[in-house]
């Protein structure tokens, strides 16, 4: 028998018109009604994987780039994820529902009583994707948005004041004992007073304390900060890296190192690797899968300069493909690091930006480890392998329509379950529990 490992998926373009464009919406799904997600999370549940993340931003960019982002829907519109969890939490039992929050969008007394009142909903399923992104910080008031380090600091004040509110109420103070005529000890609640540098708001939390501990936190954040924050405060870190073994122990070793230097066990969090497969029914389909994408056609090239250009606000489109990419077009606003995986290998000054386009659109073979393209049993070797190396999961990133998952899941599920990889049953307790059940 393998490793056992924990599987979630990412749906990556958020709670929008994700799939915008492709043939499998003549199924007639509709991406603002809640019956899609519902028969989607029930097949996730009924695979083994503990959670969905949804992925989320509350704007729609800088005024300057939004038509970039809404003219092909990469990267909006988006509706509210935290609305949309009930919904997916009614449909299932035991999967863990994750939607993205960012700080700059709640105050820590609205977020801490919020969350306590889904946690109560679930089952203790409910996790929470904290990201630090600062783009729209316009919608929220008028302050210059802070820095990169500046919002990591302000996620750091106020996850701890959701979680001084959230422990406001201690034991004994909840007694909801009718022989004894009383509900509460009210004098025994935390008088939580919190004067920060972001944040100003008095306690305790108008909301039950849990029975089976806080919602889990999830971080996606890569930078020596957010592995810092991952490290402090997440049950689940999001991790894009290469997967040779090589890259896969130095993240572990990171965010481990991270974790006991603030005082938590190394297993308190599961690193869950992100894949975007392509699953094909045979060897052979995936090597012509793969020779057909080594020469994209200018449609293909088209298709990711569109969806470069949301991903970067900046269009890439309106440039002249045939020249190089002059970097000044991204301004100071840009990611480095998403700058770095559009240039990739190439020499920036002297390739034609259609060359590094292009090289978005090949895709390589999950057999030599050139890509995700293979069979349901090559991606379970890959799998395999990962948790030979002590992986702890895999996320699985992609839209979230019955078709994709059935594509992904339905050869692949019943191969990891009969290696031992894939669970077969849930643990009682909520997602928390089910994560540290292996
Ligand atoms: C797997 C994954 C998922 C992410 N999901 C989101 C998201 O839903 N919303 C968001 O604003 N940023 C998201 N991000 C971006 C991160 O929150 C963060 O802004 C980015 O990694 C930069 O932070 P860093 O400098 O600490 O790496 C995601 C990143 C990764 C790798």
């Amino acid at each position: 028998m393998s490793r056992p490992q924990h599987f979630g998926w990412f749906l990556a373009r958020g709670f929008g018109p994700h799939g915008w464009g492709h043939p499998y919406l003549d199924w007639n799904y509709r991406w603002t009604e809640p019956a899609l997600y519902q028969e989607s999370v029930r097949t996730l549940e009924q695979a083994g994987f503990d959670l969905l993340i949804i992925e989320d931003a509350p704007s729609l960019g800088s005024p300057a780039t939004i038509d970039l982002r809404v003219r092909q829907a990469f990267g909006g519109p988006k509706h509210d994820p935290l609305l949309l969890a009930p919904y997916l939490f009614a449909a299932t039992q035991h999967l863990g529902i994750v939607p993205t929050v960012n700080p700059a969008a709640y105050l820590p007394y609205t977020a801490a009583r919020q969350f306590a009142t889904l946690q109560h909903l679930s089952g203790h399923r409910l996790g929470l994707n904290v990201v630090t992104d600062t783009g729209s910080a316009r919608h929220f008031g008028t302050a210059p948005p802070p820095d990169h380090d500046g919002a990591y600091d302000r996620a750091e004040e106020w996850l701890a004041g959701i979680k001084a509110l959230w422990n406001s109420w201690p034991e004994g103070a909840l007694i909801a004992d009718p022989a004894r005529g009383r509900y509460a000890d009210g004098t025994l609640l935390g008088h939580v007073q919190h004067r920060g540098d972001y944040y100003g708001f008095d306690g305790p939390l108008n909301a039950l304390p849990f029975t089976d501990g806080e919602p889990v936190i999830v971080s996606p954040g890569g930078s020596g900060r957010g592995l810092g924050f991952a490290g402090a405060n997440s049950g689940v870190q999001l991790a894009l890296a290469p997967l040779d073994r090589e890259s896969i122990s130095a993240y572990r070793a990171k965010i481990h190192a991270a974790a006991v230097e603030a005082g938590r066990a190394p297993d308190d969090i599961k690193i869950l690797f992100a894949i975007q497969p392509v699953i094909v029914s045979s060897a052979e389909e995936a090597d012509r899968v793969v020779a057909a994408s080594r020469d994209p056609d200018d449609a293909a090239i088209a298709y990711i300069a569109e969806k470069q250009s949301s991903d970067l606000e900046t269009d890439l489109t309106a440039l002249d493909l045939d020249a190089p990419l002059d970097l000044s077009v991204f301004g100071g606003h840009v990611s480095q690091g998403s700058i770095a995986r559009l240039v990739g290998k190439h020499d920036v000054t002297t390739t034609p930006l259609s060359t590094l386009l292009a090289a978005h659109a090949r895709l390589g073979r999950i057999s030599d480890r050139t890509g995700f393209v293979g069979t349901a049993g090559e991606f379970a070797d890959l799998i395999e392998e990962l948790g030979d190396w002590g992986n702890d999961g895999v996320l699985i990133w992609g839209d979230l329509h019955p078709v994709t998952v059935h594509r992904i899941l339905d050869e692949l599920v019943p191969i990891l379950r009969r290696r031992g990889i894939l669970r077969s049953d849930y643990v009682t307790g909520g997602l928390r529990a089910n994560l540290q059940a292996f």
